[in-house]
């Protein structure tokens, strides 16, 4: 079977920082370069770096369907990638655009990294995908990470579009069905799909989105279920301030406060 990263199993050993247990507690955000790590609901830069790392190669196109500031391009970028971010909301695309100019290129020889201003569900988008796989004289993704809103949590806009704008639950779970399910034939057979994604709580009721989700991909597409990592969250500074007022709540409401998201990890057969 072809290899379909870089790790050379015989110096195994060299490679202590690559993640393999599945829980991952990483207690500082990389800040390096051009990651800024102030966007509302973005993602650790090293849940793209330890991906790319395990499930990619230089050159190898990643598809990042909710791109938010740029996180998985920098990445893409510092590890001579290629990367396609799908954004709706053109000022975050904007933000993320500058923030890549920022970084500068580990490997430039033929390697891009392109972002699309429009709606991943939508059938057309995948069209504006595979136009700039082809354009790159590429037909085909080596990883597809969506790390999408966790529902309601964070209202990312006011437009309908936007899946943080979903009505229900099941509303939620459809619009991210159909983001799997358009992608889905563009990625290489035994190539990784990583689903990034935390639960939450509504009415007082544990909300297990990570499971609903995990459930959707697994009926949506031809993969099968490699890992699901359980990563700690790491608090910014205003939440820290807010940390007595949930411990007093969790407290008298009789629940726990979340400190956990899902790295969900699947590979197409
Ligand atoms: C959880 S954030 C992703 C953050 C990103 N990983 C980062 O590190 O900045 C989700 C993003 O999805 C965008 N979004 C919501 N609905 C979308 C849709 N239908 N198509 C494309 N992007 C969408 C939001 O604007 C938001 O920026």
């Amino acid at each position: 079977m072809p290899k379909i990263n870089e790790i050379n199993l015989k110096k195994w050993k060299e490679y202590e920082d690559i993640l393999t247990d599945s829980l991952w507690i990483i207690s500082e955000r990389d800040k390096s370069g051009a990651h800024k790590g102030d966007y509302h609901g973005n993602f650790i830069p090293q849940i793209p770096n330890q991906l790319m790392r395990r499930f990619t190669k230089k050159g190898d196109v990643i598809l990042d369907t909710f791109l938010g500031s740029g996180t998985t391009l920098i990445e893409c970028r510092k590890l001579g990638r290629s990367g396609i971010g799908i954004e709706l909301l053109p000022e975050i695309a904007k933000i993320a655009e500058q923030r890549l100019n920022q970084e500068s290129f580990f490997d430039p020889k033929g390697t891009f990294q392109e972002i699309i201003i429009a709606d991943s569900v939508k059938q057309e988008t995948k069209k504006q995908v595979t136009e700039i796989l082809k354009n790159h004289n590429q037909n085909k993704l080596q990883l597809i990470i969506i790390h999408p809103p966790y529902h309601d949590i964070i209202k990312f806009s006011d437009r309908a579009e936007d899946l943080s704008n979903a009505k229900t639950t099941q509303e939620f779970l459809e619009l991210f069905g159909k983001v799997v399910s358009n992608y889905i034939d563009l990625l290489e057979n035994k190539h990784h799909l990583a689903v990034i994604i935390g639960d939450k709580y509504s009415k007082s009721e544990w909300v297990p989105l990570g499971f609903f989700v995990m459930d959707k991909v697994l009926n949506s597409a031809k993969v099968k279920l490699k890992s699901i990592i359980v990563k700690n969250m790491v608090n910014n500074r205003a939440k820290r301030n807010l940390e007595n007022l949930w411990r007093y709540r969790a407290l008298a409401g009789g629940y726990y406060i979340f400190r956990h998201e899902y790295i969900l990890l699947f590979q197409k057969i």
